[in-house]
């Protein structure tokens, strides 16, 4: 286990009778606020009313930014951050999902620079100070309520580029899994895939002595294939949202990861794929996470690939390479049962960008993506034609 520091100080306010202490958190911080949230679902289901009376009860000033897209769009940032300027906000809540969140990430990490917001994405070292945001969370799956993580699109450049920086961290998260019960269930199972994602990314290493952590992976696996399809079924049942929501958080919040040496794979091909074709996230990993197992699966890697398929899938056969090749065709059925297409060819991805978008995947990464085994332009290539 290598040395590390886990510092994450987001403060998580979790079930169904907390909003009430909105006002008093975000008070802690400001008391003028940039309300920012996406296309509309939270004035249908209610959430939008909740806030702004709970805002309104408590005194608290606030000016809007609406629409932000899924796959949020640097354009929305240049917006959010000229409202914010000109009325002076001291605070951003986050009300939301990924795309929500961290494009209010953006917003925050950009306010105090005298700079275009995509060169703060391109550069996120220029942030020295940011405005606090507070988020109330609407969608399990990204787990940006406690990260320090934020993914934009700029569709001038057809890229789709992360940044990071601790100063963007939520300092709080409302966590209210009936928030979620109105996800449409293309989304639910979206959010379900990209927690299972963030979860094997960082699973998938080759020996470095962290039991701990692979142990609770396996466990957060478990939670998803348990919970997904009860979800999918009855999404209005709240121990299933609960259990996915607070799963969401800890995928990705540096805890599984804490100690190892990985390095994500799955992740820099999919933003590729939503960068050029507006795909849903979590559908896009989805479809590529098997095949990139498959092409991973060698001699080096399929003890560790094989004890996945015991340990998350049941799989009873003692042969490492038949384990292996067993996980992977039930993790493949998993999502095929769960409803997602599991193919490119089916969310309207093009075959003749393949090419293209592969050589942009490791381009991105700096010339090649260092993951559980490393991929060159070619590897990416050939993963996305298997999964076309
Ligand atoms: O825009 P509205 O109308 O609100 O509708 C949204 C959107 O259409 C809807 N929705 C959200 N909560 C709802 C709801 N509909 C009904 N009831 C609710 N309670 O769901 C749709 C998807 O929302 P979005 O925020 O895009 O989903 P998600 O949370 O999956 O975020 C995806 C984005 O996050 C990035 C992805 O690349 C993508 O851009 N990621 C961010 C990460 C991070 N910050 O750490 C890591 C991830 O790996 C990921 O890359
Ligand atoms: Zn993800």
């Amino acid at each position: 286990m290598k040395d590390f520091v886990f510092n994450v100080d987001t403060k998580i306010i979790f079930g169904e009778n907390q909003l009430s202490e909105l006002g008093k958190e975000i008070k802690k911080y400001g008391k003028k606020v940039l309300l920012c949230y996406g296309g509309g679902s939270i004035k249908k289901n209610g959430i939008y009313d909740d806030i702004t009376g709970e805002l309104k009860k408590d005194g608290i000033e606030y000016v809007e930014l609406s629409g932000i897209e899924p796959n949020p769009r640097v354009d929305s940032a240049r917006e959010g951050l000229k409202i914010a300027r000109e009325n002076k906000v001291d605070f951003i809540l986050a009300v939301g999902g990924g795309s929500v969140v961290d494009l209010a990430k953006l917003i925050s990490g950009a306010y105090y620079l005298d700079v275009d917001p995509w060169q703060v994405v391109l550069d996120s070292s220029k942030i020295e100070k940011a405005l606090p945001i507070g988020v109330v969370l609407t969608i399990a799956a990204t787990g940006t309520e406690m990260d320090p993580f934020s993914v934009i699109t700029n569709l001038e450049t057809k890229e789709k580029l992360s940044f990071a920086s601790d100063l963007v961290l939520p300092v709080f998260s409302f966590m209210n899994p009936k928030y979620t019960f109105t996800v449409p269930e293309k989304h639910t199972v979206a959010g379900v895939c990209d927690i299972m994602s963030h979860t094997m990314e960082n699973y998938f290493s080759l020996g470095d002595g962290c039991y701990f952590q692979n142990k609770l992976s396996e466990g957060l696996l478990k939670t998803c294939i348990k919970y997904g399809p009860i979800l999918k079924k009855d999404p209005k049942n709240y121990e299933a949202r609960a259990n996915i929501m607070w799963a969401s958080t800890w995928a990705i919040n540096g805890l599984l990861d804490s100690g190892k040496s990985t390095s994500w794979s799955v992740h820099p091909m999919e933003h590729e794929l939503s960068a050029f074709f507006d795909i849903t996230h979590g559908t896009g990993l989805a479809i590529l996470t098997p095949r990139w197992l498959e092409h991973c699966l060698d001699e080096e890697r399929q003890e560790t690939i094989g004890n996945f398929a015991r340990n998350v899938f049941d799989v009873k056969e003692e042969d490492d390479l038949k384990a292996a090749k067993e996980g992977i065709k039930k993790l493949y059925e998993f999502f095929e049962n769960l409803g997602v297409p599991m193919s490119l060819r089916q969310v309207g991805i093009e075959e003749d960008k393949l090419k293209e978008m592969a050589d942009l995947a490791v381009e991105h990464a700096g010339g090649k993506i260092k993951g559980f085994k490393t991929l060159y332009g070619e590897d990416v290539y050939q993963i996305y034609k298997a999964s076309f």
